[in-house]
This record gives structure tokens, sequence and C-alpha cells, in this order.
């Protein structure tokens, strides 16, 4: 399927989000000075920015490509909550099934940027037990019905507390019940049973956890052939895709490498989020009907184009189609 064709499919399908939502926030300015109060710059703000972040990064991403997109996650009933949840509104993501807890901090990173160099970041966050959708019934019922109106869904883990074994199964038994693709885009620091997913997309750090590997020594290749057998071995996901950064990506099938993609990207700004862009052209190809290769090359074009951008940033659709004009496959 080209670009054009794929790009066209996009609206006719329904993709669910699941994860840890958050918001991005940016403070971005100028030094010219220390601060006399403590050794610091002293950063003159000129612009604040805020964007969908973590799960609700991957929605935007998916609405700026132009298909029909909710996300399911936790959100606190405070100031971010509501700044969140009017920016998935503008940009079309559905998030009314979204809980906000009261007393339950909305996840926030703000980063604090001066002359295009991040200079520290703060978040607010709260205990993971505090983000675990399952914790009352009406979030299981919510989880069900978001589940029950997809053509296919997206597990983004950031670790903060929505993923949990638990929900993973019941999203698992559902989305099976329904014939949909799930997609999980993993954060192995806690290990979870990942056995039944459609699409694993690790980056390298990931991939290496989540087959129980360790980081090769400095000067050693990185054992792209055995990660990839050992998560076929643990978790045998029909679809395997490892994000290498700077190095593309590779598709593997039982536990093989059959395709390896290098990155598209012209000018690298700012990887941040490259990740999050990737799952969701994947997905919106596959759910299209793509082929894993084509879908894999669309994604990895919309992540070539991301990273040329500032922050967690989106592609839209005449981007991807300029940027598969560049390479030839429009
Ligand atoms: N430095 C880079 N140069 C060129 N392309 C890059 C670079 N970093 C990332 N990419 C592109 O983005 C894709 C995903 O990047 P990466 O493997 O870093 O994902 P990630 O670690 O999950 O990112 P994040 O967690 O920040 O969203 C890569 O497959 C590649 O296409
Ligand atoms: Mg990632």
């Amino acid at each position: 399927m080209n670009i054009l064709d794929l790009l066209a499919a996009f609206s006719s399908r329904r993709v669910l989000v699941i994860g840890d939502v958050m918001l991005d926030h940016y403070i971005i300015g100028d030094v010219h000075r220390i601060s006399p109060e403590a050794p610091v710059p002293v950063v003159q703000a000129t612009e604040e920015r805020r964007v969908a972040g973590g799960a609700a990064n991957v929605a935007h991403n998916l609405a700026v490509a132009g298909v029909r997109v909710e996300v399911f996650g936790v959100m606190g009933d405070d100031a971010n909550g509501l700044a969140l949840a009017a920016l998935l509104e503008r940009d079309g993501v559905a998030s009314g099934r979204c809980l906000r807890r009261a007393g339950v901090p909305t996840i926030v990173k703000t980063r604090v940027v001066a002359r295009h160099q991040q200079l520290c970041r703060i978040d607010h966050e709260g205990g993971r037990a505090l983000y675990d959708p399952l914790a009352d019934a009406a979030g299981s019922a919510a989880l069900a019905a978001a589940v029950g109106e997809a053509d296919a869904i997206i597990v983004s883990d950031y670790a903060k507390g929505v993923v949990t074994q638990a929900l993973y199964d019941r999203v698992r038994e559902l989305a099976a019940r329904r014939g949909a693709l799930l997609a999980v885009d993993p954060k192995p620091a806690r290990r979870l049973d990942l056995r039944g997913a459609g699409l694993l997309t690790p980056n390298r750090g990931e991939a290496l956890q989540l087959a129980g590997l360790a980081e090769p020594s400095p000067g050693e290749p990185y054992p792209l052939a055995e990660v990839c057998a050992r998560i076929h071995a643990s978790y045998a996901p029909s679809l395997l895709v490892v994000t290498l950064g700077a190095d593309g990506m590779v598709i593997a099938r039982e536990g093989r490498v059959c395709t390896s993609l290098p990155t598209q990207a012209r000018e690298v700004f700012d990887v941040s989020g490259a990740g999050d862009t990737v799952i969701a052209f994947l997905v919106a190809a596959l759910a299209c009907g793509a082929d894993a290769e084509s879908a894999a090359r669309a994604a990895n074009l919309a992540a070539g184009v991301v990273v040329s951008k500032m922050g967690t940033a989106t592609v839209t659709p005449a981007e991807l189609l300029a940027a598969a004009g560049r390479v030839g496959t429009a």
C-alpha cells in the first residue's frame, strides 16, 4: 500500500490508546546572567508551551495523522488535568472516558529550555497506585466500553501506574474477543507478561531488558539476533519492531529479523517522543490493512520528520507525503 492510499484510509479506523497520559510543559527563555542567590543561570522566560505527553502524545500523533482516536488513562481533578483535557479536545482526541481523580496530581513534566538546550526538568506525579484505572468499578467499565469501540488498541506504558498486569490481561481478553489489533510500547523496568500482543515496539534498551540481556560492553555489537529470538521465546508477538534511534528500526517475525530500515531523518533536533510517533503510525497503518513492511516504512518516515522538531511533536499527512517524496516512496 502506498503512502497516499494509507493516509486516505486512516480516517476509517478507530484507535484506542491506553496508558500514562501526561502534560508536557515547556518554559523557553534566554540566559544572560548567573543568579546572585545561587550558582545557577537565571532564565528570562519568553514563551510557555503545553502539549499532550506520554500516552496522550501517542493519541495526538494519531489524531494529527487523521485517525479517529480515543485515549484512556488517569488525570487529576486539577488545573493541569483541565489543561490536558482541553488540549486533547482541541486536537481531536476523545478523552471523555479518562478518569479524573480528586486529590491525584495530573502527571506533568516541565522542561526549562534556553537556546535549544534543556537546563532542567521538573516532574509532578504521585505514587503508582493512584493511577490504576482498575482500582474502581467505574474504571473497569470505562475501559471495557472504550475497547468495545476500537479497531486497534495501543498500550503505551510510561511506568506511571496505569499499565499493570491486571490491566494488560483484561485488555488482551477484550481485544481478542473483538479481533482488534493489540500493540504495546513496553517499559520493561517492571516485568509484565506481554504474551498475546500483536505488536511490540521496544527501543534498543527496552528490547535488551525484555530479552533479559545486559547492555553490551563498549565495543561489543548490539546482539540484535539474540534479542529478537529471546523476545519471541518469552512473548511471541505476531510482529516485533525494535527501534534503534539513529540506526532506524528492524522488523522481526518468529524471532528472526526480516527487514532493517535505516533512519530517514534529514536533521535531528530533538528525539524525544519519536517512539510515540513510531507506534502511532505503525498501528494506524496495520489497522488499515497495510503489510508490516509498508507500515514500518511509514512509521520510519514519520519518525524522521518528528526528530527534526522541538519537544514532543506530531507529523501531518502533508509532512509525511513530502518526506515520502524525498525518498521516492510516495
Ligand atoms: N538520533 C536519531 N537520528 C535519526 N533518527 C532517529 C534518531 N533517534 C530516533 N530516530 C528515529 O526515531 C525512531 C524511534 O527512535 P528511538 O529508537 O529513539 O525511540 P524511543 O527511544 O522509544 O524514543 P522516545 O522514548 O523518546 O519516544 C527511530 O527508529 C528512528 O527512525
Ligand atoms: Mg519509547
